[in-house]
Parts: structure tokens; C-alpha cells; sequence
């Protein structure tokens, strides 16, 4: 619909960061690959001074620095004269009627156009309403649309009030909450192993599945984030989002269709198989962990009490997962940056080999970095009787698909908004459900101070305690095992 009029993309927060980094590098990516609309400009509106000269030669700056892909002069002299900038104060009606005209200017007519909020939520209700007072929401001829940046509230109440706010001037179908993890090419890739394949599903469930990790850790710790990750901590910024995200792409069913709703319909059913933990339940399924020298880093609180690291135990309360342990963990200033689901298979029923050691096949989905997929099986050893060893099958995207196959999870996103495909970003009722889980944990942790924050060692694989949360069911990360033997 209307993809023949002219495209609007307004960045709100475009003096940021995320526009120099993400945005506008993959937006020029989509443009040298042909993928824009014919006729698009991007405008930036914040509250610092910028000529449109100016503002495009920020933007180049981040992108020969940022961007992972090489551009020429020639490409970027034809992609910045659709660049323009406009200065403004997010909560002054009259800012965005300067804007309204600017851009009445520019598109000659009636347009299409997105709204990208890379800001934080707080601003975004102003904003929203802000466009909305002045006519810009309003679908006359092209269609309107609103990206929305996490985090997405800080506890489901400020979610479900977020929600209301933004339904009061827009539909559903016309929101856009991103996820960028949902962007990522190998989280996609979960869904077409399990459903683009035979051999995967029919052992998908209970009957051959003993447990799932799910890690994703992180080497950097707060860069220049600190005044805001304090006080936010690990599970807003990294569990209520990232990690319960992959945990449906490998729990849910098989949707009726690929399109938004059927997708979106089996993530929500999953979580809401989940059921939220109580007190005591929390203090036994949650390991919180802080890194030794947090609270010495500028702008954070010297007895500040956020969580840099958790683990968690989960159980899905349906019929393919009764009883299967889903165990997620994620911190920042760990051993490594590693990124992986590991689906841990059940032991053979019994030793038939003489020497056999037991051992359990591992499919490891391994998303970031050097993405791909692992099968660990079990072989006879050679030149002995009957000595088992495991053995790997690997695919690496590198070696399958060249090395720079993999674009940035923000070009994905962009253009999937731009088409009006919402399948990769969350729903409503999906980030709800998402904080109605993380509610009840962090409430324990932050009103009882229990489970106790536990301390690890920077550049470590996190605190005991996590150790201590598979062992009581005779289980261990899989990846310190794997670790541990490169490090041999
Ligand atoms: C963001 C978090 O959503 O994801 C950051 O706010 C985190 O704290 C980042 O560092 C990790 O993303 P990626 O793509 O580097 O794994």
C-alpha cells in the first residue's frame, strides 16, 4: 500500500548515540542495496544545535566508524542529501508544527511516514501526544507508523500504562516495539532450524529433552551507561526483553502462518505458560550477582544493590515442556562475550559399549559470536575396543555464507518496519505477559533482599552460586565445560 509515495523517517533522540551507531548506518545500507523506497528523506529532531551540513557530517563520522560494511564517496554523497535535521523541545507543541511544515515541505503531498522514539519511554507519551495535537498521526493518503526503542517501562505497570498512552493516539498495527535481539540473523534462524527441518522437531519436547540453557554474556561492563543501567539492572535490560525472547522462539509451537499475529499468538502462549514465581519460589529459581568494583564506577551508587549478572530456572507449564528446566543467564564484565542456546538432550537408557561414557547430545545454537550451529554426538573411538568420544558437527554462517553475510539486526528491523511487517517486534500483550514474570522476581529481590546479591569476579563465568543452581539437579553450564577445555 502507497509504497509509490514518498517515505518519511523522523528520528526523535537523532543527536544520540543509537542514530550514529545503528540507524543511519543501516539505513545507508538498505540504500545501497536497493532496498529503500524511491523517494525517502530521514529527519532528525532533538534538542541539540545542528545545521543539516552539520548533522550529515556527524552521521558520516559514525559511519565510517561504525558501520560493518564499506561504502564509497559516491555512495554516500547520493544518500546525504536525504538527510536533514530539526532542532526542537520534545514537549513543545509549537516545535512540532515547524516540524509538521518542514516536512510538508519535503514530501510535496501526501506521505508515508515512521516515527523512530530512540529515546528513553519516559519522553514517549509527550512525544506521541505532541504529534498527535498537531495532525501527525493522522493516516490521510499515506500510513503512519511509530518505532518504538526499549526498554519498554520498568515493571509491568509503567508497562500497561505506557500501553494505554500510546493506544490513545495509535493502534496496535501501527506500533513497533523493537527487540533488536529479534533482528539478529541467527535468532531468526531458531525458527527455520526447528520448522525448515524435519529431523529437529519430532524430538523437540519433554521425551528427549532434558534441560535448555540459555546464556548471553557479556564482556564489556557499563561503558558509559552507568547513570542509567543503575537502578535498571541485568533482568529490565537484559531478561524482560533479550533472553525470554529466545526462550519462546525455542519453546513455542509451530505457528499456524509466518506472519505477525500467528507468531506473536505462540510467543504470548509460551510466556503465559510460565507461571510467575512467588517469594520463596524466587529466592530458590534466581541467582542475582553483582561484579566485584561495581559500586566504584563513576555514577553508580556506593551501596547500590543492582544486579549485574542473574541466572534463573523456568518451567513451561504445558505439554511439550511439563518438567523440562529452562536455565538463563546473562551479565556483563564476564569471561567473554558469548551468546548461545544450548538444547541438552537425555542420556541413552543405558551403557550398551563396555567403555561407554555416558554422555548427553548437545545441539548449540550459537548466536554471537561465530554464529552457526553445533551437533555433539557420540563416536567409537578408534583403534580402541569400544571407547566412546564425542565428536562435532559444525556449521559456521562464515564458512556457509561468507564472512560479511550477516548484517546488523537494525537493518532487518528498519526495513521490515518500512514494509509494514511486524513480526519481528514485540506485541502489547507479549511484553506485558514478558514483565508479569520479571515482576514478581524483582520485587523479591528489591523489597526482601533475597536470594543475597551474590559477588563474582570480573572476566569470570559469574558467581558460585549459578554453579550451585544447576548442581542441585545434577546439572552444569555446559559452556564453562566447553571453556574449560580450550583453556586446557
Ligand atoms: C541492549 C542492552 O539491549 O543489549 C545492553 O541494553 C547490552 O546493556 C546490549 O549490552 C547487548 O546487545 P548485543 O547485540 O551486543 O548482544
Amino acid at each position: 500500500m502507497n509504497q509509490e509515495l514518498s517515505t518519511s523517517i523522523i528520528i526523535f533522540g537523532a543527536s544520540g548515540d543509537l542514530t550514529q551507531r545503528k540507524l543511519i548506518p543501516s539505513l545507508l545500507n538498505l540504500f545501497i542495496k536497493g532496498r529503500m523506497p524511491q523517494a525517502f528523506q530521514i529527519i532528525g529532531f532533538a534538542g541539540s544545535e545542528f545545521t543539516d551540513e552539520h548533522f550529515r557530517e556527524h552521521l558520516l563520522e559514525g559511519a565510517k566508524k561504525f558501520a560493518a560494511f564499506e561504502f564509497s564517496d559516491d555512495e554516500w554523497d547520493s544518500f546525504a542529501p536525504r538527510l536533514r535535521y530539526q532542532q526542537g523541545k520534545y514537549a513543545d507543541a509549537a516545535d512540532y508544527k515547524k516540524l509538521n511544515d518542514m516536512l510538508a515541505g519535503v514530501e510535496g503531498g501526501a506521505a508515508n511516514r515512521i516515527y523512530y522514539m530512540a529515546l528513553p519511554p519516559t519522553l514517549f507519551p509527550a512525544i506521541i501526544d505532541n504529534l498527535d495535537s498537531t495532525g501527525q498521526l493522522h493516516e490521510n493518503g499515506g500510513w503512519r507508523r511509530v518505532i518504538l526503542e526499549k526498554p519498554f517501562g520498568t515493571n509491568l505497570a509503567s508497562a500497561v500504562k505506557l500501553n494505554q498512552q500510546v493506544h490513545k493516539a495509535l493502534n496496535e498495527n501501527q506500533i513497533y516495539r523493537i527487540d533488536h535481539y529479534l533482528g539478529k540473523e541467527t535468532v531468526q534462524n531458531i525458527l527455520f532450524t526447528r520448522f525448515a527441518n524435519t529431523i529437529f522437531e519430532p524430538i523437540w519436547n519433554r521425551n528427549y529433552i532434558d534441560h535448555v540453557q540459555i546464556t548471553v554474556a557479556e564482556k564489556v561492563g557499563l561503558e558509559h551507561r552507568a547513570g542509567f543501567y543503575d537502578g535498571v539492572g541485568i533482568l529490565r535490560d537484559m531478561f524482560q526483553n533479550h533472553l525470554l525472547q529466545l526462550l519462546t522462539l525455542v519453546a513455542m509451537e509451530p505457528p499456524a502462518s509466518f506472519n505477525a499475529s500467528h507468531l506473536r499468538n505462540e510467543k504470548v502462549k509460551v510466556l503465559s505458560a510460565i507461571k510467575p514465581m512467588t517469594p520463596e519460589q524466587v529466592t530458590v529459581n534466581s541467582v542475582r550477582a553483582q561484579y566485584r568494583g561495581y559500586r566504584e564506577e563513576p555514577e553508580v551508587k556506593r551501596n547500590s544493590t543492582t544486579a549485574t549478572y542473574a541466572a534463573l530456572r523456568l518451567f513451561i507449564n504445558n505439554w511439550r515442556w511439563h518438567g523440562v528446566p529452562f536455565y538463563l543467564r546473562s551479565g556483563k564484565k564476564l569471561a567473554e562475550k558469548q551468546s548461545q542456546i544450548i538444547i541438552n538432550f537425555k542420556e541413552p537408557p543405558l551403557a550398551m559399549f563396555p567403555m561407554q561414557t555416558m554422555k548427553s547430545n548437545m545441539l548449540v545454537l550459537y548466536l554471537q559470536p561465530d554464529e552457526g550451529v553445533h551437533l555433539r554426538f557420540e563416536a567409537k573411538a578408534p583403534d580402541t575396543v569400544a571407547e566412546t568420544r564425542s565428536v562435532d558437527m559444525e556449521f559456521h554462517y562464515a564458512e556457509a555464507f561468507g564472512q560479511t553475510a550477516i548484517p546488523e539486526a537494525y537493518e532487518r528491523l528498519l526495513l521490515d518496519a518500512l514494509q509494514g511487517d511486524a513480526s519481528l517486534f514485540t506485541r502489547a500483550d507479549e511484553v506485558e505477559t514478558a514483565w508479569s514474570l520479571i515482576d514478581p522476581i524483582l520485587q523479591t529481590w528489591e523489597t526482601h533482599q533475597t536470594p543475597p546479591l551474590a559477588v563474582y569476579r570480573p572476566n569470570s563465568w559469574g558467581p558460585t552460586e549459578a554453579d550451585s543452581l544447576l548442581a542441585r539437579d545434577g546439572r552444569w553450564w555446559m559452556q564453562n565445560e566447553a571453556t574449560t577445555m580450550l583453556n586446557d
